[in-house]
């Protein structure tokens, strides 16, 4: 059923979160390892907590990117760089900042929280790209003397306004929509799938265990992204 989907579908958007890239070794947020040291990711992922302890929030940025430098793209990755050569439209908006949907091939993605290998000026808003592991000094300085800070979007921040309203457009134009190794509970990002549903798209969703939008999706497939992603894309028959 999703195949023919896939067959016939001449606009595709995906909706990607953590679980897409746990298979490649990266802890998610809400799942086994989601902690770091004592602290939840609510908690450090704040502008509050960056200006208390700018070092304390840079440590474990510092730590996940070490952790994201070591890591390669799996099959699920992999598989949607493959559907998106086949599709006419294809738009792949991800909540992850690890860079892997880029490194699988990716060219349409919308990083709706930012890139964890950008940085920007707390003061002066200069960004650039920095892939350096570790980063030898906490909290790296920009030129005109400021903090800097991770590019990343942070509970309590906007998203980027046009990577936001691209999502959006490509939500609403979809004709088959996946959400795929996300909890769905962190908006504006799962709002997508509401939109894609309610613009008509037919909804897939991809996970390994139910989420809250698992109610409202036209089907489910529980399992492993990096299983059931090559699957849908092999059998195309
Ligand atoms: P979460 O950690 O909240 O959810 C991960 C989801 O992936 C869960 O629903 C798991 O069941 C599922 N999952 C785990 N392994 C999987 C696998 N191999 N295949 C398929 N599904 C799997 O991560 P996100 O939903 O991405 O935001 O979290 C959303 C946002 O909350 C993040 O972007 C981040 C975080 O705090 C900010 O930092 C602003």
């Amino acid at each position: 059923m999703v195949r023919d989907w896939l067959k016939s579908a001449s606009s595709v958007a995906v909706l990607t979160g953590a679980g897409i890239s746990a298979e490649s070794g990266l802890p998610t947020f809400r799942g086994p390892g989601g902690l770091w040291r004592q602290y939840r990711a609510e908690d450090l992922a704040r502008p509050e907590t960056f200006a208390r302890d700018p070092k304390l929030v840079w440590e474990w940025y510092n730590w996940r990117r070490s952790v994201m430098a070591r890591a390669q793209p799996n099959a699920a990755h992999r598989a949607l760089a493959g559907i998106e050569q086949r599709s006419a439209q294809f738009t792949l908006i991800t909540q992850n900042v690890d860079g892997l949907h880029d490194a699988a091939g990716s060219r349409n993605v919308l990083k709706v929280h930012g890139d964890i290998w950008t940085i920007r000026c707390s003061v002066c808003g200069k960004e650039r790209v920095d892939r350096s592991d570790p980063l030898p000094e906490l909290p790296p300085r920009c030129a005109c003397g400021g903090v800097e800070r991770p590019g990343v979007v942070w509970f309590g921040e906007s998203l980027p306004k046009d990577v936001w309203a691209q999502s959006e457009k490509a939500a609403r134009a979809a004709e088959l929509f996946f959400v795929i190794g996300t909890s769905a509970v962190v908006y504006p990002a799962a709002g997508l799938v509401g939109l894609a549903k309610a613009s008509g798209a037919k909804v897939v969703e991809i996970n390994i265990a139910e989420t809250p939008v698992s109610a409202i999706v036209d089907a489910s497939l529980r399992g492993p992204a990096s299983e059931i992603l090559p699957e849908l894309v092999q059998h195309d028959v």
